[in-house]
């Protein structure tokens, strides 16, 4: 008894966590007309701008529900600037773009009704200069129909390479008590 309602409470906790933190606060796209994933978590990210280290992987889940059997996909990503004029560019997401070798939960073709997890990542390269803002798009496109499956629209801004600074921040936090 006591342990099924200890189980109860843990099961909260869990769903809480997810809620509180596993979340990234994004936006509807406004270039892609694909809509929002069932969830979007751009690691270390709640509420953006998100703030991307050079030089290292930016982590982006998906949970999204497959609207029909779907056997070959394509993530595509923008970066809107703001220069004089706004400029859009596409990303080059690489090997990184082939979205069934992505899929954390299931594997290609995903049937219609399933909640599919995805994980892309994003190198973000040193060409960006830090400081960068700017509004980024992922979607993932169906190849054989032709249409974005979702799409997620989230600002944010290039930080300096994570450095030693960094690391230093865990064994300090560790202390702080
Ligand atoms: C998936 O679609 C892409 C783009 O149309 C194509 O290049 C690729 O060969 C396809 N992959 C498979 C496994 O069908």
């Amino acid at each position: 008894m006591t342990f099924t309602v200890f189980k109860v409470v843990a099961v909260f906790c869990g769903l809480f966590a997810l809620a509180r933190g596993q979340s990234t606060n994004v936006q509807r796209c406004l270039i892609s007309r694909g809509g929002l994933p069932l969830n979007t978590h751009v690691h270390g990210c709640t509420t953006p701008p998100c703030l991307l280290p050079q030089l290292q992987d930016a982590v982006i889940d998906v949970i999204f529900e497959a609207p029909r059997t779907i056997n070959n996909m394509t993530t595509l990503a923008t970066a809107t600037l703001n220069f004089i004029v706004e400029v859009t560019i596409p990303l080059d997401l690489q090997e990184n773009s082939v979205t069934c070798n992505f899929l954390t939960n299931a594997a290609c073709p995903i049937q219609q009704g399933e909640n599919i997890r995805y994980r892309l990542n994003m190198f973000i390269e040193s060409f960006f200069p830090v400081n960068t803002v700017a509004t980024v798009e992922f979607r993932v496109r169906d190849n054989e129909v032709g249409d974005d499956i979702w799409c997620t629209r989230v600002p944010i801004r290039i930080q300096p390479p994570q450095s030693a600074a960094a690391s230093d921040s865990i064994p300090a936090l560790l202390t702080a008590e």
